[in-house]
């Protein structure tokens, strides 16, 4: 973990409701795992006084990128970063994804901006066969950058299926007739509690990104915690963001 000034390059508006920054950061940018993320001081003076914490998206040479979406004020200050523009952050941070256990099919489940993590993810899933479901709200938020064998979802019909992500994984039928799956799982705490009862159902391995709202970022401040199966308290920034699904209750 590093804290250090890096240069913005770069915002591009992927939709109308999400952008990607393009940040240089050839501190970090080759110590970075999938699923990592980084806390971003998104101003230069004490508002907001916390950092956010921002997946790494994707990763080109010394460049890393962060897909958000405008939330409040920090994130709509960030949208308004100009080239040159200098940015403190901390990372990398917390454990990625867990990409050594045994599976064929990675399968994707992003719900909205929790597509977020899926491009360098998709990255390092050489030699699997790769799903991807995307839902979203309405196309607005749907973000397919960097993701593999597509199949998408909206609330509101507007693109492809017309129904959530687990009716439309439901009704799809292609994970759980693939050659050992695995799922990997990131999005609003509603669709991750919707993927773990079916993982768990179906006897299918998951990893779950979750989220919650955060300080340090490092576990100092113990204001991050998500109950276990066993009773006992971890913390999401630093023994997660990412939990098997059998691990935690959300
Ligand atoms: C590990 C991790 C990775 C993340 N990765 C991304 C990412 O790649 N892209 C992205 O757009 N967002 C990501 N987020 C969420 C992002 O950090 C928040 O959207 C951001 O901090 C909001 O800041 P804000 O100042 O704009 O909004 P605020 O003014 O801080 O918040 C606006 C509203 O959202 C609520 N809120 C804030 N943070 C969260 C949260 N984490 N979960 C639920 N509710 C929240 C607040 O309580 C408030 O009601 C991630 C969060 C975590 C914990
Ligand atoms: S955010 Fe401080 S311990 Fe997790």
């Amino acid at each position: 973990m590093l804290i250090f000034n890096g240069t913005v390059e770069s915002i591009d508006w992927l939709t109308g409701q999400i952008a990607m920054l393009k940040v240089h950061a050839p501190e970090i940018s080759d110590k970075i795992l999938p699923g990592q993320f980084c806390n971003i001081k998104v101003s230069d003076n004490h508002f907001p006084l916390l950092r956010r914490p921002f997946s790494v998206s994707d990763i080109d040479g010394e460049f890393i990128f962060f897909m958000f979406d405008i939330h409040g004020e920090g994130t709509k200050m960030l949208s308004e970063k100009k080239q040159g523009d200098k940015l403190d952050i901390l990372g990398p941070l917390g454990n990625g994804f867990n990409l050594k256990t045994e599976y064929h099919t990675a399968v994707i489940v992003a719900g909205g901006i929790g597509a977020a993590p899926f491009p360098l993810l998709t990255k390092h899933l050489k030699n699997k066969k790769v799903i991807s479901y995307l839902g979203a709200r309405s196309s607005e938020m749907l973000v397919s950058y960097g993701l593999q064998n597509v199949i998408k979802s909206t609330d509101d019909g507007s693109e492809g299926f017309h129904g959530n992500i687990l009716q439309l994984i439901e009704s799809d039928g292609a994970l759980l007739s693939a050659d050992s799956p695995k799922i990997f799982a990131c999005g609003p705490t509603p669709m991750l509690k919707a993927i773990q009862d079916y993982a768990l159902k179906n006897n299918i391995p998951c990893d779950l990104s979750t989220e919650c709202a955060m300080a340090c970022g490092f576990g100092i401040c113990q204001g991050c915690p998500v109950e276990t199966v066993d009773g006992i308290y971890k913390l999401v920034c630093k023994d997660g963001p990412v939990f098997e699904a059998s691990e935690v209750n959300l």
